[in-house]
């Protein structure tokens, strides 16, 4: 078996981190977009893979990631909404993946998901959609590096945030070791994350607030400001 990720989880600062979503870059300019973020202090980007069947839209596939792994060498994130997770996790691990977060709703063996990325190196992440209650992951939520919290329904950028997700942030980080992650998705912009930060997240996916905005370095710098000083608190 060939170790191929470099789990980023454990040794990017312990702080919080901003993960640009790629789903919501200009990908006529994908590698500029990519230096832009990297330059602005982004240490993690997040990859969104949409397979039109678990969620309602199509978005990048193992190409795409080994593109972008050629790129740069900034950890990548991917968060795979597909309903054969297994299958993609490998897949993707082969493209040049860091880490790769699966939705516990579409995993008939979360098990045999971390065992697969664990045994290639990589970090490992469950998703829980909004609708999904935090209780559906507590069979593993000890083997995983990160947990992310959909703040919106999985399938498109661009969505409002959902507050309700708010509680369930609380409850998975108070079970959470100090050293594993919870990440959060959609509708995350300085308002929202500061929100989410307060009740327990440290990893904050952006799309629409950072590459919707006329200066790509000022949003991530906003919105690491908002984190850090939520949580230094
Ligand atoms: C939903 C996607 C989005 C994306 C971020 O399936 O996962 O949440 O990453 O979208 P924004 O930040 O534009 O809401
Ligand atoms: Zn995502």
């Amino acid at each position: 078996m060939v170790i191929s990720g470099s789990n980023p989880w454990g040794r990017l600062n312990s702080g919080p981190l901003i993960a640009p979503s790629l789903l919501a870059c200009d990908f006529a300019r994908v590698g500029e977009q990519v230096d832009a973020v990297v330059a602005a202090g982004a240490e993690v980007l997040h990859v969104d893979i949409m397979d039109g069947h678990f969620v309602p839209n199509l978005s990048m596939g193992p190409g795409f990631v080994k593109s972008i792994r050629a790129f740069t060498d900034c950890p990548l994130d991917v968060h795979i909404m597909v309903s054969d997770p297994l299958y993609f996790a490998e897949r993707f691990a082969d493209a040049g993946a860091d880490s790769v977060t699966f939705h516990i709703e579409a995993a008939d063996k979360p098990r045999e998901i971390i065992d697969l990325l664990r045994c290639r190196g990589l970090g490992v992440g469950v998703s829980v959609k909004p609708t999904t209650q935090a209780g559906a992951i507590d069979g593993i939520i000890q083997d995983v590096d990160l947990v992310l919290v959909m703040t919106v329904e999985p399938g498109y950028g661009g969505q409002k945030f959902m507050e309700d997700q708010l509680p369930k942030i609380e409850r998975i980080r108070s079970v959470l070791r100090p050293e594993q992650r919870l990440q959060v998705d959609g509708g995350i912009n300085p308002i929202t994350a500061a929100r989410c930060a307060s009740a327990g997240a440290d990893v904050f996916v952006a799309g629409a607030n950072i590459f919707g905005s006329s200066n790509i370095a000022e949003a991530i710098t906003l919105l690491q400001n908002v984190v850090t000083e939520k949580i230094d608190k």
